[in-house]
């Protein structure tokens, strides 16, 4: 079986097999799950009994990201969904949309200064939000202690979760052999792993609490809950779960950021039309804050083409049947593992015409298409708790660039024109790996009004 672009396989098989397709992994059940109803009749609507996480040995029992969330399970990663629920969730949002606002306008000010890579800026620019959200920690560089392992941690995770990576996933019984007998490496390998991760979790989580100690602290998610402890909620469970934050939440929304860019450079039309909405809205004067959110809808539209055009995470992460179950004549054993292929979905002629092409309008009027909110942010209880947050930096960003930015081609040495074209990489995040010339596609249009709003700004 192919491991690498996982969802194209998975496609190819609902062209030959349907929507759901059923295979046997090592005597493992397996169902793959390739059309949005049948997503919504299983994950969505029988959640309770799809929403558990099958077990991995080495990422989670040894290295311990069995206590984050993406691998949680039974209460205790109840409990952590409950105060993400409160603290993270959609009205709860607007607690941190001035920070946004805050560090997006010196970001667009150094994209469109600096030649520095357009992912390097994005990553440092999401991986800030993030700290501030969750830790109310402000950080300007990776080389931040607070930051770096948080970084490594994350890394770990997609390491050590690799599929067919570690045999002792495959074999189970291999985890109790020391880490002294020979061809036991992957032990010694996930207690050096088990150390950096817990340094991820605890380093800021301790500067976190050492700040509201000391009367410094920014407001945050950690803030938030400490001063109002639901009960069950001990620190340990508090540091995992906002521990588990970083990783899920950077690279996927650098990914969503830097595919706009490369859909504005491909189409100089969109961008015309989204740009002329803007200007007739908020002028030339000023830039844009989240009340004008609601007078954009053609911004919106492209949002929603965004994450549909290319969807960052192309399947669920695996959930896990708790209980038996039946459906369209499938016999769905206890200790199924589904996985939801958001790919397929987003590439549904039925769902989407001319699946391929960049189309924000086909979210206009009253045949609207379906939402993709709902697919590529993941299914019941499980859905992605960052959605809202997510969406609020990749929308304040992409308004902000499209008030202040002018995308277009760039010409090589040789002169010629360059046509970026996407390619992403494999893994349980698709990164835009191929995006060359990427800051040379941005030029300012009001870089005064940048300057200006952000003079305020530290730049690194
Ligand atoms: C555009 C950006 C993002 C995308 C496309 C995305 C997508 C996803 C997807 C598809 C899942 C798996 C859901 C499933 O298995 O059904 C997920 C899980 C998760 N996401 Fe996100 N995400 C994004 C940003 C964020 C952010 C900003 C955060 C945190 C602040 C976050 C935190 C998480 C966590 C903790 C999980 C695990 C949930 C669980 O297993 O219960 N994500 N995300």
């Amino acid at each position: 079986m192919k491991t690498y672009a996982s969802w194209l396989y998975y496609t190819e098989l609902k062209h030959t097999y349907g929507d759901i397709v059923s295979l046997q992994v090592l005597g493992q059940p397996m169902i793959i799950l390739n059309s949005f109803e049948a997503v919504q009749d299983l994950i969505v609507r029988k959640t309770s009994t799809f929403s558990d996480r099958p077990v991995l040995v080495m990422c989670g029992e040894l290295v311990g990201w069995d206590r984050g969330i993406a691998l949680g399970r039974g209460t205790r990663w109840a409990m952590s969904r409950k105060i993400l629920h409160k603290f993270l969730g959609k009205s709860a949002i607007q607690d941190y949309f001035e920070s946004i606002q805050d560090e997006c306008r010196p970001f667009v000010a150094r994209l469109v200064s600096s030649p520095g890579s357009l992912m390097e800026q994005t990553t440092l620019f999401v991986a800030k939000l993030v700290l501030e959200m969750a830790y109310g920690l402000k950080i300007n560089s990776f080389e931040d202690d607070t930051v770096r392992f948080s970084k490594k941690a994350a890394v770990i995770f997609g390491e050590a979760a690799q599929p067919g990576a570690f045999l002792v996933d495959t074999f189970p019984a291999l985890k109790h052999i020391p880490s002294w007998f020979p061809g036991a490496g992957f032990q010694r390998k996930a207690a050096e792993w088990r150390d950096t991760m817990l340094k991820g979790l605890s380093i800021p989580h301790e500067q976190a609490k050492k700040d509201m100690a000391s009367g410094v602290a920014l407001p945050s998610f950690t803030s938030r809950v400490l001063e109002d402890m639901p009960d069950g909620v001990t620190d340990e469970l508090l540091m995992c779960t906002t521990g588990s934050m970083y990783g899920a939440a950077v690279d996927t929304t650098k990914a969503t950021i830097c595919t706009f860019v490369l859909a504005m450079v491909l189409h100089p039309e969109v961008q015309a039309k989204a740009q002329k909405e803007l200007h007739a809205v908020i002028g030339t004067e000023r830039l844009p804050k989240f009340s004008d959110r609601p007078a954009l809808p053609y911004i919106e539209s492209i949002l929603k083409e965004v994450i549909r055009w290319q969807p960052i995470v192309p399947t669920s992460i695996p959930y896990r049947a708790t209980q038996d179950a039946d459906y369209e004549g499938y016999y769905i054993p206890e200790g199924s593992i589904l996985i939801a292929n958001s790919w397929a979905i987003s590439r549904d002629e039925k769902l989407y015409q001319s699946p391929e092409a960049f189309i924000p309008e086909r979210f206009e009027g009253e045949k609207a298409a379906l939402d993709p909110h709902q697919i590529v942010f993941g299914y019941g209880k499980r859905i992605c708790p960052g959605l809202h947050f997510a969406d609020a930096i990749v929308w304040m960003t992409i308004t902000s660039l499209l008030a202040t930015v002018h995308f277009s081609k760039v010409r090589d040495e040789l002169g010629n024109e360059i046509t970026p074209v996407p390619e992403y990489s494999g893994g349980l995040v698709r990164e835009l790996n191929k995006f060359p010339y990427a800051s040379r596609y941005l030029s300012a249009t009001s870089a005064a009004l940048i300057q200006d709003d952000a003079a305020a700004a530290v730049v690194p």
